[in-house]
């Protein structure tokens, strides 16, 4: 069920880039296509995974930033909760009826440790990251003005270098004073490596895990001898979720970009040495794009450029074809490489862009596609939702 299921009044071209049951080939460009049958086979198949190895799959929603996909990975690709970063994300996925949210991050702002305080009085189970004292005491302060729990997870710095204490006793003293505070709930861990998920090679990214995982299971080591079992080992992503899930000490992973894909996933190795794009996991989020110009025997201009995607990670592929490549990008256009000249303007391309999350924020319509028909017309929720 979609939150917009009202398109009355809504200009195709303007508002919405396309209307559900029209072709794929009316659909207005630039614009987020996701392949729906894509999508289901890749939810599927991590709900299965994470079921079979005893895993609790508690999907990024940062990535996607939409209530409908994190309803579908519910339904049917076995998620049994949604990590997001931000306050605000939380908040539109509560808003929307997902009713356990993690935000996998630190919330230090007062204003925002107030929001987050009062979500739970909407029916949600709320779950934040700390890493220091101080935090500790302001959100129990804020729990405890609105009567609310918030259960509390102590961040670990597995190597990444961002957030999170790094020693056992440093955890177990973070532990202890969220026990010991009125409104909150000690509920464990979270050591997610963001560094390794990206590592190209599987043995190098498989090397970085075991450092963590040895790491971890000193952290939980320390916090069952300090009487405060950690309820919650959290963390994996997309590049590393199989390494997490057979170390005996995590017990949740956090994935996200497997249910759309991106380039720069696509290059990354299996446990098997191949490809990820090679079967594993599939390309479901494109951008549609179309050609404008192309004056140059050897060159199309496209509709896609910088404002409409994220190039952080590299510049997207187009999707399915080796003759033309996207080589350059400016605010407005893309340039595609044609040395044999076989675009002509009005063609469409579906590239594949680099790094899925900042793309997707860039956009507020999601095209659900199937059998070549436009089938949904998602909102992306919680786009720009940055506090
Ligand atoms: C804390 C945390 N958990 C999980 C993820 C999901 O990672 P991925 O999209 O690579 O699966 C991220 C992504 O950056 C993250 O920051």
């Amino acid at each position: 069920m979609s939150e917009t299921t009202d398109f009355d009044g809504l200009e195709v071209g303007y508002d919405i880039p396309a209307r559900p049951g029209m072709d794929e080939t009316d659909i207005q460009t630039p614009c987020l296509v996701l392949d729906l049958d894509a999508l289901e086979r890749n939810l599927r198949r991590m709900g299965d995974y994470a079921a079979a190895h005893g895993m609790a799959l508690r999907v990024h929603g940062k990535m996607h930033k939409s209530a409908d996909i994190a309803r579908l990975q519910q339904e049917i690709g076995g998620a049994t909760g949604i990590c997001c970063q931000k306050v605000s994300e939380a908040e539109a996925f509560v808003r929307a009826g997902i009713d356990d949210v993690l935000v996998s991050n630190e919330v230090c702002d007062p204003v925002k440790i107030d929001r987050l305080a009062r979500l739970p009085k909407h029916g949600a189970r709320v779950i934040v990251c700390v890493d220091n004292a101080d935090n500790v005491a302001d959100l129990s302060e804020a729990a405890s003005r609105y009567g609310t729990q918030l259960e509390v997870l102590v961040e670990v710095d597995c190597g990444q270098g961002r957030c999170g204490v790094t020693t056992p006793d440093e955890v177990v003293a973070l532990a202890r004073a969220v026990n010991a505070a009125d409104g909150l709930a000690f509920t464990g861990i979270q050591a997610y490596q963001g560094t390794a998920q990206h590592i190209e090679a599987y043995a190098e990214r498989a090397d970085m895990l075991d450092r963590v995982v040895a790491q971890v299971k000193d952290v939980v080591a320390a916090l069952d001898a300090a009487g405060l079992a950690p309820g919650l080992v959290t963390g994996g992503g997309t590049g590393s979720f199989y390494l997490e899930s057979n170390s005996g000490v995590y017990n949740e992973l956090q994935c996200g970009s497997y249910a759309f894909m991106d380039a720069d996933y696509g290059r990354i190795e299996t446990p098997d040495g191949a490809r990820f794009d090679a079967g594993e996991w599939e390309y479901a989020f494109f951008l549609l794009t179309q050609v404008m110009s192309h004056v140059k025997p050897d060159r199309a201009v496209v509709d896609a450029g910088l404002k409409v995607q994220s190039v952080d990670s590299g510049l997207p592929v187009v999707f399915g074809r080796d003759d033309v490549e996207y080589i350059s990008c400016s605010d407005e256009h893309g340039v595609v490489s044609d040395p044999g000249g076989v675009l002509k303007v009005g063609d469409k391309l579906r590239l594949v862009p680099g790094h899925c999350d900042p793309t997707a924020n860039l956009h507020d319509w999601y095209v659900g596609v199937r059998n070549g028909k436009v089938e949904t017309l998602w909102p992306v929720t919680a786009r720009g939702k940055a506090y």
